[in-house]
Formats: structure tokens, C-alpha cells, sequence
């Protein structure tokens, strides 16, 4: 039988199990010689584990292939939007088991391209993973893999020709501000190079202010476009939940 690569969701399973694992234990009380009062009070606990554990279930079927498959047609539609002759060098910031960044060198057979990852515990990714979903798509040969943080990039300034990134520089723990990580990302890339970012930038809690976020990013960039993921991708009303893509915003420009 072929291989197939394995690219996972970007549905934390540990998550998934912690929501579960509360929920039963909370309705367990059903079972208990309790007062009734006990037993409703449980209940009630028990429904925003239940809530969050179905949007997360439904999350997974949606981003995976046997369900809608959104998560491999928000790649595709990233690759889409990349504007470059394909000659030269591209980055991947965050690049999970390889999906992105594979697309890319598919879409752009004579480019270079390298995918970064910290690969920490709990998303189920690795570097090996990435190699081997190369290997299994054809494009070893001009895929590299590298463990670094996307906060501290082991790149000298204007390294790339294009940067891409999809929903890693809000998970970056060793930066408290995000507006730099992204900062980081465009130091990498050559002036007249472009680049093209999804994060939940519509999230105040995480880049603070979206207009004065936008100007920032604007004084290091040029032709800057922000939109809304829902506005260029049809996606299933649950994944526009606010503990989902709600705040997902696409980011394009040059440097
Ligand atoms: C939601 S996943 C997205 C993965 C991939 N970009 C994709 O679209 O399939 C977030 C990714 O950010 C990575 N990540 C978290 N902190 C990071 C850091 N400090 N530097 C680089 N990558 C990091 C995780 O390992 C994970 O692969």
C-alpha cells in the first residue's frame, strides 16, 4: 500500500481529552446518593465542557480530510495568495507536519524552501513527520526542516524571497508581545519580498489594538491587505467561533 503523509489538525487532542475528562467526571454526580440539587448544580457545571468538547470534535472533522477538509483548503488558499516568480528562497514560520510549506514547493517547483517549527509537546508534530510527508509528496529534495523559534530566527536580516506563516505567531511563548514575533518574521525578508500571514489578528486579547497592529506592521511593509479568513474562505458557521477561526484575519504584503 502507497504511504500517505500525515498532516493532523490543528486541534490539540490533550485538549480535547482534558474537556471530556472533565465533563464525565462532573456527570458522574448523576450516579452518586447525592441531593437532587447537587446533582442539577453538576449538570449545569458539566455544559460548558460539553459545549467546548463538541466544538472541538467538530472542529477536528472539519479541518480533517474525511470531514470538510478546511484546513488543507486554508493552506491551498494561502499558497493562492502568495505573489512570487517561485525563484529564490521561502520560509515557513510554524510548519506543523509540513502541509504549508509542502504546497508551496508543489506550487513552485524551482524555489528553496524551509519550514521552522519548535515542535514543543502536545500538537502531535515533528520534524520527522515533516521529512517524511516530503518524502512521501516528492519534494525532499527541496524541503529542509529546522527546530527554532519563531521569536529568535536562526536567519541573517533578508534572508527570504517570501515568508509565509499559518496560526503559529499567537502560540509563541517565549515572546509576551506578538506584534514582535511578527516583527521577527518580516526582518528575515528581503526588501521587494512578500509575504503572507494567517493569525488571529482580530484577537485584542493577543495583538492588542487590530488598527494600531496593522500600523505597525505597516511601517515595515508596503501594498499591506488585511481581511477577515470569512470573508476569502467559506467555512462552516461553528469554525467562525470565537474559540476557533473568529478572529482569524489574512495578512499579505512586501517589505
Ligand atoms: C496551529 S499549529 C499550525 C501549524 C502549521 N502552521 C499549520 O498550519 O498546519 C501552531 C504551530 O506553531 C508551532 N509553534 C509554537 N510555538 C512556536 C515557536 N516558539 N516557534 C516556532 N513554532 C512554534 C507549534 O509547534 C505548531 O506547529
Amino acid at each position: 500500500m502507497t504511504e500517505k503523509a500525515k498532516y493532523r489538525t490543528w486541534i490539540r487532542v490533550y485538549k480535547l481529552v482534558i474537556f471530556i475528562g472533565m465533563a464525565l467526571i462532573l456527570l458522574d454526580a448523576l450516579f452518586l446518593p447525592i441531593e437532587l440539587y447537587l446533582k442539577v448544580v453538576a449538570v449545569i457545571l458539566a455544559l460548558p465542557f460539553l459545549y467546548i468538547s463538541f466544538l472541538l470534535l467538530y472542529s477536528i472533522y472539519q479541518f480533517s480530510p474525511i470531514g470538510g477538509n478546511y484546513q488543507s483548503r486554508i493552506h491551498d488558499f494561502i499558497v493562492s495568495k502568495v505573489d512570487w516568480d517561485g525563484k529564490g528562497k521561502a520560509l515557513d514560520i510554524g510548519a506543523g507536519n509540513g502541509s504549508l510549506i509542502i504546497k508551496l514547493a508543489k506550487a513552485f517547483p524551482e524555489g528553496a524552501f524551509t519550514g521552522i517549527d519548535f515542535w514543543g509537546r502536545g500538537w502531535g508534530y515533528s520534524k520527522e513527520q515533516c521529512k517524511r510527508n516530503a518524502e512521501v509528496e516528492g519534494v525532499s529534495n527541496r524541503v529542509k526542516f529546522l527546530k527554532a523559534s519563531a521569536a529568535d530566527l536562526p536567519f541573517e536580516d533578508g534572508e527570504f524571497d517570501l515568508v509565509v506563516s499559518c496560526l503559529t505567531f499567537h502560540e509563541v511563548k517565549d515572546s509576551k508581545n506578538k506584534t514582535e514575533v511578527v516583527k521577527e518574521a518580516l526582518r528575515v525578508l528581503k526588501p521587494g519580498g512578500n509575504f503572507v500571514f494567517l493569525d488571529l489578528f482580530g484577537d485584542e486579547k493577543i495583538f492588542g489594538d487590530e488598527q494600531a497592529f496593522l500600523e505597525e506592521i505597516r511601517a515595515q511593509a508596503s501594498n499591506l491587505e488585511s481581511c477577515k479568513l470569512a470573508d476569502a474562505v467559506q467555512l462552516p458557521k461553528l469554525l467562525l467561533h470565537k474559540k476557533v477561526l473568529g478572529h482569524a484575519r489574512i495578512l499579505k504584503g512586501k517589505k
